[in-house]
């Protein structure tokens, strides 16, 4: 018998297709990540993520709502803090009256289905610009940890249905849940950026919020004492699952698609959802190819979106959530 198997029997026409296709992608796979700006009337592009801004709280709550037609249940909020606001405690992020809590209140007021992640971390409120308090040029982890502590207690005040902690301290997760629960906040859930990396792929996130380290003396210049070394693959196993012991409901790998590998591997290990962050520069990446008219956008969107759902993501966190939603529900 020659050949021995025709695999291209299944591939034969689109109907056979699509009832042997073993990934499907919907809205409801996605979050869409906000940049929120104070003020009013306020729509400002980033430069290096065409078609993305920072919306004033007026229209951060249009896009909710259009995100919600379109099928997408959660949105994972971030704040451009001005300078004035900054230091290098980061009290404003407990500030129960801040732009980050009265974005959760308008939000879940305005779509009370929204599923609404708040990122808990210091460094957009930090004058160092980092994820930590910096105590004696090093980053301190157990301060920054008492300080996430009240972060992520104000956002439950203000309704958040989870938080979620993107600074990979140690034991943050333990200390995160026993703050909440010691608040009467059982229900709020944890979504931890359990495998992130050190990663050059958040440039374009960082222009967003004006969030990148600063260089000087007094702290580290990059985010390597925290944030995990790209070679590593073991360490990532070893960070999901102590975020899962110490009480994450779900874990995140992230960046998205050059860490495919991690993604596998923890969902293959961990009996919780998996999220993954298609973080800004990837997305950057993508808009700049297709300016370029060298690949064809959605071909490529979509494809890299089913990839990372089929390497094992539950739940993806792409700047491409509208859009990619739009096309899907066609
Ligand atoms: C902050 C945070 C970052 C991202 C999400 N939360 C930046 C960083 O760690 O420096 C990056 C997301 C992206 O690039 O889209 N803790």
């Amino acid at each position: 018998m020659y050949p021995l198997h025709r695999g291209r029997r299944l591939r034969t026409n689109e109907s056979l297709r699509s009832i042997v296709r073993e990934t499907s992608l919907s809205p409801t796979d996605f979050m869409l990540p906000m940049f929120i700006a104070e003020g009013k009337d306020v729509k400002s592009p980033i430069p290096s993520m065409p078609g993305i801004f920072r919306h004033s709280l007026d229209y951060t709550l249009d896009e909710v709502k259009k995100a919600y037609d379109l099928g997408i249940r959660a949105v994972n909020i971030y704040v451009k803090v001005s300078d004035h606001l900054k230091d290098n405690t980061g009290k404003e992020a407990w500030n129960d009256n801040g732009l980050m809590q009265e974005a959760i209140k308008r939000i879940k007021d305005a779509v009370p289905e929204m599923v609404v992640m708040p990122d808990v971390a210091l460094d957009p409120y930090s004058s160092y610009g980092h994820d930590g308090i910096i105590t004696k040029g090093k980053i301190d982890n157990d301060a920054t940890n008492d300080a996430l502590c009240l972060m992520a207690v104000s956002h439950a005040k203000a309704g958040a249905d989870f938080v979620a902690p993107s600074d990979m301290m140690d034991g943050r997760v333990l200390r995160l849940r026993q703050a909440l629960d010691q608040n009467g906040y059982h229900d709020v859930g944890i979504m931890s950026y359990s495998a992130k990396y050190a990663s050059s792929f958040y440039g374009p996130f960082r222009d967003a919020l004006d969030s990148a380290p600063v260089s000087t003396e007094e702290a580290p210049r990059d985010k390597k004492t925290y944030q995990m070394d790209y070679a590593n693959r073991l360490e990532a196993i070893r960070e999901v699952l102590s975020d899962v012991e110490e009480g994450a409901d779900m874990v995140m790998v992230k960046p998205g698609m050059a860490y495919l590998d991690i993604v596998r591997e923890v969902r293959n290990a961990v009996l919780i959802p998996v999220s993954v962050y298609q973080v800004s520069g990837e997305y950057a990446m993508l808009k700049a190819a297709a300016e370029k008219g060298w690949v064809d956008h959605d071909a490529v969107m979509l494809e890299q979106l089913y990839c990372i759902k089929r390497a094992g993501a539950n739940l993806i966190s792409t700047y491409h959530a509208l859009h990619a939603a739009k096309l899907l529900n066609k």
